[in-house]
């Protein structure tokens, strides 16, 4: 056994007041008026027999001792609220209650004296009146009762830090696990062994789920309907692997040679699921359809065409694609993005490392290249990721696994298309698929830029305004970036159905912006635009061609434009209700203060114990109000949302969110916005904060919270003080948001040695997806007898003893409420 992962992988409360509303002049008005008018003319003779009454307004007959009475509640968005009829007096014939006003809601046992619903979300304090009605011998009467939603509240009590092999989620919440690492995704394939022995991974999940988004499936089983919550699509990106659990006893080699076997399999689980998912009626189990013909693996393998500026650019010219305008599969998926037309984006982070240079190609690149290959982590030799390159081919002359050795080949043509000299340059790209057909060819749209995309997350979508995709370039001191469409959105776009040719018109066309953080708390959106400013054949280090070649080199052009350098940008996301962008910064870089200042954007510099580490070792979150809150704007202002931090640092410098037991955190990555179709992205939208930990985790395995942010310039300044490794101490003023309290709360912890990553709900709010990456990634001793984590199979028994494996798990509320509120 050789484990050759050192080939260098781097990287509710119901408040009830029981009140008769017996005022028969009021009901009568909203029958013949606003129930007409809110509910399409439903007639008063829907409820024949019926003498229309207040609570103990006697009608005649039997009926004289009959009485009715139903109270008014008050409650919040997205939770169930339960309707209590009283009768007393007689026996009754029927039970009914019908909703008289306010925004439509599906009611549960409307034919008893206890109706339920989910309130529905609003954007402002809302009244709804509801009638409960019996009927008895000689007539009937009917009470009203007016139950008053309030905007989304937190609604569960803060889990625990935990270091336990399990997913931890509030009382009154279940965790059920949907697809996991090697699940089988085509009929016919068997299920999965999970003991290394298990083979064909382009029809099985992938390893290390990350991004996902779900897509709704209309009852037809082929055509989008966003509004599904019990049937839909899941993309779920798989940005790497853990290799040891991929084989009987890890990887092997013989004399530094991998075996072609294993190497497929690495690559295969590479790359992005699309795959049916199903709920049993309403309210019961999901369960993935093995058997959908939508489902699909895209590999590192998978067929794809270059989009945009770059598409059939010099440097795009492959053996594969002498013209430069396809290749083949995406690699180190990890956040994501989505589009408004039905498609899915997939982002390709930390794709550099796969890529294999022999130190005979130092010398063969020309001086402007090797700047490029420099800037993106390939300026030395390296043997790339896993050593793929030293497999022989799957059949003669294939070259889907050489293709990852950049090396120059002296014998074949100067202008790359021979080799694979290029091929580095078909990665770091936003990818956009069409999940609703599986023979669609993804494209890599290039002008979103080329970097270590870690998502791609838009505004939001106005008729008649140029829509944006918010991006981060996750590595300590890159750049926030943001992609401007050249076309002003149209909704009729939203159900066009060539969505891939959609993508082309938002998509192929446009500016790269990337951002510049003023100490004022002003920013600037900087273009990226060939020809403009310093992004010529002059600038002195990189002389930039042409537009592509910018794009190609986005980061030499954000450096010759004097970007901010922050604390390596993860995810982004939009609050739905004011615009407002968020960025997480996971942690680090050590700031010297010299080549890479401290400023009031990444103010912090520090130690977290026991790790010795100097950096921003716990991260924050960063968000910007775009100038009159269109996405289209040059210009925005800025603060820190919150800065993570165990709740036992120092006060004054580190945990200057004031976080405590119920909320501290470290390591912020993945973020995200409840959907505004449903109670928990309406009024104050919640905030998921998903952490990728290494600081903490001597007191917590990594978790997923959740907030409900007021918005940019609520907080204060504050002048924050470190300490740098050469002994120096710098203060920056910053700009903090207001503390957040019990309005941030942790939500979930996961099982050992994994990250939280990857969040979407249905369109209703009511179930929540979450990836769960890498449990048991860190700890080598035991195997393969035994291992850090038994998780998935210690959810449910733990004494399981069971490789971990990542998956996609489904959470959802007992009382069948709105996640989280
Ligand atoms: Fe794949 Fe930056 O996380
Ligand atoms: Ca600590
Ligand atoms: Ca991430
Ligand atoms: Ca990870």
């Amino acid at each position: 056994m050789l484990d050759l992962e050192n080939f260098g992988y781097t990287d509710g409360d119901v408040d009830t007041n029981r009140s008769s509303n017996g005022n028969i002049q009021d009901i009568i008005e909203t029958r013949y008026s606003r129930r007409t008018a809110l509910f399409g003319g439903l007639a008063a003779a829907a409820l024949p027999g019926f003498v229309l009454t207040g609570c103990g307004e006697a009608s005649g007959g039997v009926a004289d001792s009959l009485q009715v009475s139903a109270g008014d509640v008050a409650s919040s968005a997205g939770r169930v609220i339960t309707l209590n009829g009283t009768v007393t007096g007689a026996p009754t014939t029927a039970l009914n209650w019908t909703q008289l006003s306010g925004p439509p809601v599906a009611l549960t046992g409307a034919d008893t004296a206890t109706a339920s619903f989910v309130a529905p979300g609003v954007t402002s304090s809302t009244p709804l009146q509801f009638q409960f009605s019996a009927a008895a011998a000689g007539g009937g009467k009917s009470a009203v009762s007016t139950v008053t939603v309030g905007l989304p509240q937190l609604g569960f009590t803060p889990v625990a830090k935990s270091l336990a092999d399990i997913v931890k989620v509030p009382d009154g919440y279940s965790v059920a696990v949907l697809y996991r690492l090697g699940d089988p995704i085509k009929a016919g394939t068997p299920a999965y062994a999970n003991d290394g022995s298990d083979t064909d991974f382009s029809a099985r999940s992938g390893d290390h789920h990350d991004g996902l988004y779900y897509f709704g499936l209309a009852a037809s089983g082929t055509a989008p309907d966003p509004a599904s919550n019990t049937r839909g699509i899941l993309c779920i990106n798989h940005e790497n692997i853990t290799s040891r659990y991929l084989h009987p006893n890890g990887q092997t080699s013989t004399g530094g040679i991998r075996p072609t076997a294993e190497v497929v399999k690495e690559i295969e689980c590479h790359g992005v699921s699309i795959i049916e998912v199903s709920r049993a009626g309403s309210s019961g189990a999901w369960s993935y359809n093995q058997a959908s013909a939508l489902n699909r693996r895209i590999t590192p393998f998978t067929p794809i065409e270059i989009s945009g500026p770059a598409k059939g650019n010099a440097l795009m010219r492959t053996l594969y694609s002498p013209t430069g305008v396809a290749g083949r599969g995406t690699i180190n998926n990890c956040a994501n993005g989505f589009t408004p037309w039905g498609n899915y984006i997939t982002c390709e982070e930390n794709w550099t490392g796969y890529f294999r240079r022999d130190a005979s190609d130092l010398a063969a690149r020309s001086a402007r290249e090797q700047a490029s290959l420099a800037r993106y982590g390939r300026g030395a030799a390296s043997s790339g990721n896993q050593g793929w390159t030293t497999a022989a081919p799957i059949t003669a002359g294939d070259t889907r696994i050489s293709k990852f050795n950049i090396t120059i080949d002296p014998t074949t043509p100067a202008d790359g298309t021979g080799d694979f000299r290029n091929e580095i340059y078909q990665y770091g790209w936003c990818v956009e698929i069409d999940p609703y057909d599986a023979a669609s060819i993804p494209r890599k749209r290039t002008a979103l830029g080329r970097m270590n995309h870690e998502g791609a997350w838009p505004g939001r979508f106005i008729a008649g305004v140029k829509p944006a995709w918010y991006m981060g370039d996750d590595a300590g001191g890159e750049y926030i970036y943001k992609f401007v469409s050249i076309a002003p959105w149209s909704a009729a776009d939203a159900t066009a159905t060539n969505r891939l040719a959609t993508g082309d018109k938002y998509l192929d066309v446009g500016t790269l912006y990337v951002a510049k953080f003023n100490a004022d708390g002003n920013g600037t959106w900087l273009p990226i635009v060939f020809g403009q400013g310093p992004l010529t054949a002059a600038n002195p280090t990189y002389a930039f061609a042409d537009q592509a070649d910018v794009l190609i080199n986005t980061r030499l052009a954000a450096d010759a434009l004097g970007a901010t350098k922050m604390d390596r940008p993860e995810w982004t996301a939009v609050n739905p209700k004011t615009g407002e962008m968020y960025c997480t910064l996971t942690n680090g870089p050590n700031r010297n203060g010299t080549t890479l200042p401290v400023d009031a954007a990444n103010p912090r510099v520090y130690v977290d114990a026991p790790s010795t580490t100097r950096s921003n070792r716990n991260g924050h979150i960063i968000r910007l109000r775009e100038t009159s809150d269109t996405t289209e704007a040059t210009t925005f202002v800025w603060d820190i949302y919150v800065f993570a931090a165990g709740s036992d640092l120092d006060p004054a410098n580190i945990n200057l969110s004031s976080l405590d037991a119920s909320n501290d955190m470290s390591s912020p990555d993945g973020l995200w916005f409840s959907r505004s179709a449903n109670a928990g992205g309406l009024g104050t939208p919640l905030l998921w904060i998903e952490t990728d930990d290494g600081a903490y985790t001597d007191v917590t395995n990594c978790m997923l919270l959740v907030g409900q942010p007021g918005q940019v310039g609520d907080g204060t300044t504050k002048a924050v003080t470190s300490t740098l490794s050469s002994g120096a101490t710098v203060t920056t003023t910053t700009r903090i948001g207001a503390t957040p309290g019990t309005s941030l709360r942790r939500f979930l912890v996961g099982p050992k040695e994994c990250e939280i990553t990857g969040i979407d709900t249905t369109p209703d709010g009511r179930t929540l997806f979450v990836n769960i990456q890498h449990p048991g990634e860190d700890t080598t001793t035991g195997f393969p007898a035994t291992f850090p984590s038994n998780w998935p199979a210690s959810q449910t028994n733990a004494a399981a003893v069971s490789r971990p494996r990542s998956a996609t798990i489904v959470i959802t509320k007992d009382d069948g409420g709105v996640v989280g509120v």
